[in-house]
């Protein structure tokens, strides 16, 4: 049990007391964030001429040692140790000496955390803004790909209109762009250093703080130093936008098991991405798709978790926050996993354009588009309505399309109807005359695909 604060003790913590308070076992997590910021704090302490030079260069060195022996695995983090902040620590004092004895001057275990986890929730974001971009490529690259595949669009699951697989996937982009520039925006609001605010009232000693920010790459110092160590917003702005991507996922990944459902067809998962059934041979299941949908609840619930430790606390620090960091690293790996799999996934799943044809231009998806036939004749838009209304019924009886209809049958109905019904009806024409922004119909999804591959080259 290595500690660092056993001057004013009397006894010996009792070891599942020890064990209950200890948090190495996950904050060794953010090792290299912890010597990142104690080198920052290392050359400013020399700079304030707080550390002699030499001092300086022993701290450097020995902190240097520490980063690249435990990444080259000659030094293990064992639980000997309270924490990361006490392993580094020690070890360096291990290694050079009383010298090391000085690093912790002017600095607090709570600033030093809250800067550790800033760093490394930095360093995540842009991980995964990198593994989104992935997935907007292999979107973009589809929807390049099936502008004119036609399908239903659905509304309560109901085939409503048609559609392209372009425009439905590039729902999907819009959905991960806004994801990525959630990201940008946290990071943008979070990048201000806590370093320096130590316990929570800032120290005595003559420290640059602008300085130790500049070092570590962030806009300035934070400027409140009870703030700084009490705020965990950016912990719970990150897992706000981690659960809306995983929400994302989720609904896609609930899209894909339902298209390649026995019943659908629209697509096939490949074999590198399916599992098969212990007993039933002919079982090919949608296991990923499933997992990502699944493990969307983990991640809500490090969001609800974190908001409720800290609904109670007390200005400044308390021990409480150390509950952080477990769920917000679990949470970051599940996305992680999840983007970068459902995007193999994706990448390599197979559509049935034909099957999805077909479904498109069954169950009326035209509907609409017969409606707005009879307006541009003349007829007031809810008695058009009314008529396609009648229309639809008298094909249910028929067991037709309304494309299989004849001209006579058409004009039974109401005579507005002439020869080029047909036309107005059919799966391109439905398709092709939305033209506005935003739209299914081929221009306007080829000027979406121009403007959102600027934002990709410029990203
Ligand atoms: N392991 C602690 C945490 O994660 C580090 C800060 C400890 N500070 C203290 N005053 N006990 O929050």
């Amino acid at each position: 049990m290595a500690q660092l604060w056993g001057g004013r003790f009397t006894k010996e913590t009792d070891k599942l007391v020890y064990n209950f308070n200890a948090s190495i076992a996950f904050d060794q997590k953010f090792f290299k964030q912890d010597i990142e910021g104690s080198i920052a704090h290392t050359k400013m302490l020399s700079k304030q001429g707080i550390l002699t030079a030499a001092e300086e260069t022993a701290i450097l060195s020995g902190l240097e040692k520490i980063l690249s022996d435990v990444v080259e695995g000659r030094l293990e983090i064992t639980n000997e140790y309270e924490d990361i902040h006490s392993f580094v620590e020690a070890n360096l004092i291990d290694r050079i000496g009383d010298t090391g004895k000085k690093l912790h001057t002017g600095r607090s275990r709570n600033d030093q955390v809250a800067l550790d986890m800033k760093l490394y929730v930095r360093q995540e974001t842009i991980e995964i803004r990198a593994l989104l971009k992935e997935l907007l490529e292999t979107l973009i690259k589809i929807m390049e790909e099936h502008i004119t595949t036609y399908m239903p669009g659905f509304t309560h699951l109901q085939k409503a209109q048609p559609v392209t697989l372009a425009h439905h996937v590039g729902a999907y982009f819009e959905m991960f762009k806004r994801d990525r520039l959630r990201l940008e925006d946290l990071c943008a609001r979070m990048n201000t250093c806590p370093l320096g605010s130590g316990a929570l009232a800032g120290t005595t000693y003559p420290l640059d703080r602008d300085y130790t920010a500049q070092l570590l790459h962030f806009d300035g110092p934070t400027i409140n130093s009870m703030d700084s160590v009490a705020d965990r917003d950016y912990v719970i702005e990150l897992l706000s936008a981690l659960s809306t991507i995983m929400m994302h996922l989720s609904r896609f990944c609930e899209e894909i098991i339902i298209w390649n459902s026995n019943e659908y067809q629209f697509v096939e998962i490949d074999d590198a991405y399916s599992t098969g059934s212990s007993i039933m041979p002919q079982k090919k299941n949608p296991d990923i798709a499933e997992l990502v949908r699944g493990k969307t609840g983990r991640v809500y619930g490090a969001l609800i978790s974190i908001l409720t430790t800290m609904k109670g606390l007390p200005l400044a620090y308390n021990k409480d926050m150390q509950e952080d960091k477990e769920l917000t690293f679990d949470a970051i790996d599940t996305v992680k996993g999840c983007v970068a799999l459902f995007t193999g996934m994706l990448d390599t799943l197979h559509f049935h354009k034909d099957t999805m044809q077909k479904s498109a231009m069954n169950g009326f998806t035209n509907a609409t588009d017969a409606a707005d036939y009879l307006v541009n004749h003349g007829v007031a838009f809810r008695d058009a309505h009314g008529i396609i209304g009648k229309l639809v019924l008298y094909c249910i009886d028929k067991k037709k399309s309304i494309d299989e209809l004849s001209l006579e049958e058409f004009q039974q109905i109401s005579p507005v109807f002439e020869k080029d019904i047909y036309e107005a009806v059919s799966l391109e024409t439905c398709v092709n005359k939305r033209t506005t922004i935003g739209a299914p119909g081929p221009d306007a999804m080829r000027e979406v695909i121009r403007l959102n591959k600027i934002y990709l080259e410029q990203s």
